[in-house]
Order: structure tokens, then sequence, then C-alpha cells
């Protein structure tokens, strides 16, 4: 099909990557998705009445950073893992959360750094903005430690450094600071450790933030979409990488390569997936996401979807990334 050379010479194409998420034609399969919606309807409110939420409530009762065991850990074993693809709308803040959480539940530590300006990880695990006083732009900007924007234990075994919209003025305020470049390198660095995995979910740009996650990680976790233009753009990341790894990161490389939103009742799907294991290889994970309206859900009760539906689809698959993820190290 040449998926991948038709694309790389429409670079226009990327102005579209922003409409992408729902672009569903076949009405079957929009049946199919109301169907599940309502279906989704039924267990939310069946959720509302069920006791999960108070214990939730228990396990999540707020304490500081400070008050955390200390992590009996090897500073080198901490991985560093940056989810990156400038691409709007591909799954990487529903991976950052569920990858996370899925790893938590098997007993690894895990820090989440939110490093978009939305903030959708941050709300997706249950994080009120409003009432946060400092997020990971005072961390890049007022000096602030990272521990002190922590919170931890959103879920087992899993802590997060929020991101609020004041992180929408660093991408212009890191310009005229020394080392702009090293700004997240340097804080999560100091938590070098004390984790097992710390992941960052980047905004979709190539900008200066995306710049400091690709500085700050060991490797990238690259989530592509299952539709038409899934490839469009992957060109110029790959080439951001490179220069960073030439001039400032010369460990960095793909960890792996995530396919997202599968549809296995659609040839465009299974077309997706030859062209990217064609081109990427052994780096695309075994593990496909497939794509099912519980995922979609799951941030509106600030979940990770291995507490909203443990037993579908999406928190099978999250897991066996883990498990992926974990055998990979
Ligand atoms: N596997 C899936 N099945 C169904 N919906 C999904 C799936 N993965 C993500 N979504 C939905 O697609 C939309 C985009 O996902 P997400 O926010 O994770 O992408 P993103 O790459 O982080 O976006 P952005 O570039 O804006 O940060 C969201 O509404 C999300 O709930
Ligand atoms: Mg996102």
């Amino acid at each position: 099909m040449g998926l991948f050379n038709n694309l790389k010479k429409d670079k226009k194409a990327s102005d579209h990557a922003f409409n992408d998420a729902e672009n569903y034609s076949d009405s079957s399969e929009v049946a199919d998705v109301y169907a599940s919606q309502n279906a989704g309807e039924a267990t939310v409110r069946q959720r509302e009445v069920a006791p999960i939420r108070e214990d939730r409530v228990e396990v999540a009762a707020p304490r500081s950073y400070q008050e955390k065991k200390p992590v009996k850990h090897v500073i080198g074993q901490t991985k560093i893992l940056a989810i990156i693809n400038q691409k709007g709308g591909v799954g990487k803040s529903t991976t950052a959360i569920n990858l996370s959480a899925a790893l938590g539940a098997m007993n690894k530590q895990v820090l989440l750094v939110d490093l978009d300006p939305q903030g959708n990880s941050s709300s997706g695990l249950g994080i009120e903005k409003s009432t946060i006083s400092n997020c990971i732009y005072d961390v890049l900007l007022n000096d602030v430690p990272l521990e002190e924007v922590i919170i931890p234990d959103v879920c087992n075994g899993l802590d997060i450094a929020p991101a609020t919209i004041n992180l929408a003025g660093a991408e212009v305020e890191l310009v005229s600071e020394m080392a702009r470049e090293n700004r997240l390198k340097d804080a999560v660095g100091s938590m070098r450790g004390k984790y097992d995995f710390i992941v960052i979910d980047c905004p979709p740009s190539l900008g200066l933030l995306t710049v400091n996650a690709l500085v700050a990680a060991d490797k990238l976790l690259i989530p592509i979409q299952c539709e038409f233009y899934a490839l469009e753009g992957v060109t110029k990341l790959l080439d951001s990488m490179k220069r960073v790894k030439t001039r400032l990161n010369p460990t960095l490389d793909i960890y792996g390569v995530l396919l997202t939103m599968y549809d296995n009742r659609t040839l465009l799907s299974k077309q997706v997936v030859d062209e990217v294991r064609g081109y990427f290889g052994r780096t695309v994970f075994n593990t496909m996401i497939p794509r099912t309206v519980k995922l979609s859900e799951a941030p509106s009760f600030g979940q990770p979807i291995t507490e909203y539906d443990p037993k579908g689809k999406g928190s099978i698959a999250y897991i066996e990334l883990a498990k992926e993820v974990i055998a990979r190290g």
C-alpha cells in the first residue's frame, strides 16, 4: 500500500492531525459504538452506587510525598520513558495513564509526569487541577523541587507530577532561560532510584516541552493510531530524536512503537499494522491497544482502565503491554 511513502510526501496532511481521532465512516461501526456507549452508561450508573468508589476515596487519602516510604532501588534501574508523538489524539495520554497504572498494579513503583498543558493525564487520574498550587510548570521555571509537586498514591504504586494550564506559558518562558532543554532532565534525574519507571506524557508538538522530554528520557514509546494518516509526521519526530541524540542525549532511542485504537473489523487497521510493522520491525510491541469505548469513558471517572473496567479488553491489553515493557527491561 505504501502508506508511509505517500504520507511522507504529503506534509500538509499533518494539519489535519488534531481532527483525526474519531474519523469513523462505517455506519455499522458507529452503531456499535453507540451500543457500547449505552452499555457503558448502564455500568456507570451501577458504579455510582457501588462501594468501590468509597474504598477508592480511602486509598487516595491525601498524604505528602515526604511521608512515602523510601523505595529500595538501584539508581541505574529506573527507566524513564517518554510517551511521544507530535500528532494529536493518537492515545499518548490514554497510554501514559493506563500503562503506568498497569505497571503499578504489577508492583512496580511508577511516577507519571504530565508534561502537557492540557493536563489530560492529571484529570484522567482524578486530579482536580483547580486545587493544585504547584505543578510541573513550577518545577521547570520556578525551581520548585519535583518532590513538592508529586501527588503520591493516586493508584497502586502510582504517583503523579500533575500539569495545569500554567504549563502553557512554559513553551514561551523557557526560550529565554539558561539550560532550557535540560530543566526536566535535572528534575527527574533526582528521582532516579526512587521509581522503577518514570513515564512522561508529552504534548502534541515538537516545541521546547517535548525537547525537554527528549533530553530527560532514556527511551521513547511512540503510540501510533491505526488510521490512514498513522505515519504522518513520524519522520519529523525521528529527525527531532536524532538531533537531540547527537547533541544532548546520546543514548536516546526508540523503546517501542505501540499500535493504538486497533479495530479488527476494518481493513485499514490491518493495513496500518502491516505498514508500521514493516517499517519499525521488532520495535513494535506485540500488544495492540483495541479501540474500545471503555478506554474513552474511564478518564471522566478519574480512573485508569484497570480500575474502571478491570476485566475488559482495554484493561487486558494494557496489562499485556506492561508485561512486555517489564520483559524489555
Ligand atoms: N483505545 C482507545 N479506544 C477508544 N478511544 C480511545 C482509545 N485510546 C484513546 N481514545 C480516545 O481518543 C482520544 C484521544 O486520546 P488521547 O487523549 O489519549 O490522545 P493524545 O495523543 O494524548 O491526545 P493529545 O495529542 O491531544 O494529547 C480521547 O478521547 C481518548 O479517550
Ligand atoms: Mg494527551
